[in-house]
């Protein structure tokens, strides 16, 4: 089976206090997670080496970037590096997140950029794509995630490929409230695995793990998760609540 992912993307949230009784809380009361099954916390970057560390010794649970920067080093003030993730033993990082396209201007090309420093430093990104709410309204979704995959990813081998992620987020549910639902995230992720069959085949595609991304919360989890081509979630709003994330990890497959 692919592996089933629990993704907590944090994003600007919490103080180190509250994040240290956020994992812990986590962690005493998700059960052991299966082999197949990963449970991952993107954290703000001055929090990656105090939650890598409390999570020693768990079972497939990881401790993840929330962003790196496209160029390998130099004079880019209060940026952060791949190298620096390294260096702290950083196993995934997530590239391409929509707020990151829409406040900072990524560019497909800058997140192909990340992704090869990354591949390179044997970290596993965490490809974003997914559409804003006048493209899905038009019906260009597939079109518009395909653009994204086409320009950030083509590029990489079979092997490269199979070491990714991938999420899919469609913006106007992103913070909204306003999840997919369980079809339209199938149809499209389905899509999006038809995309990567067509250029890698079958078995590569067969192998690369698709998030679901947008309002994922303990009520709706099970249901989104248990499409055959939604291999978990990643997850913002709920991630910061002990008891909605616990029942997220218990909803994987
Ligand atoms: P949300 O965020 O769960 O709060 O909608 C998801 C994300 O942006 O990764």
């Amino acid at each position: 089976m692919r592996k089933q992912i629990a993704a907590a993307n944090w994003k600007m949230n919490l103080t180190i206090d509250k994040a240290a009784i956020l994992v812990d809380s986590i962690l005493e009361n998700a059960t052991v997670l299966q082999d197949h099954q990963r449970a991952i916390f993107a954290v703000p970057a001055p929090y990656l080496s105090v939650i890598k560390n409390k999570l020693v010794g768990r079972k497939n649970i990881f401790v993840a970037a929330q962003n790196c920067h496209h160029k390998a080093s130099g004079a880019y003030t209060g940026e952060v590096s791949v190298e620096m993730l390294s260096s702290l033993g950083i196993p995934a990082c997530i590239v391409g997140h929509s707020e990151r396209r829409e406040y900072f201007n990524e560019t497909n090309e800058q997140i192909a950029e990340k992704i090869n420093l990354l591949l390179a430093a044997n970290i596993t990104p965490v490809f974003c794509c997914g559409e804003p709410l006048e493209i899905r309204e038009s019906e260009g979704q597939n079109e518009f995630v395909a653009t994204q995959i086409k320009e950030s990813l083509f590029h990489l081998s079979e092997n490269e490929i199979k070491k990714l992620v991938i999420a899919y987020e469609p913006i106007w549910a992103i913070g909204t409230g306003k999840t997919a639902t369980t079809q339209q995230a199938q149809e499209i992720q389905a899509y999006i695995r038809s995309v990567l069959a067509d250029q890698y085949g079958f078995e590569v595609a067969d192998a690369v793990s698709i998030l679901y991304g947008g309002s994922v919360k303990a009520a709706n989890a099970k249901e989104l998760f248990a499409s055959n081509d939604v291999d978990g979630g990643l997850v913002g709003g709920a991630s910061l609540i002990a008891d909605e994330f616990v029942s997220i990890m218990g909803a994987l497959k």
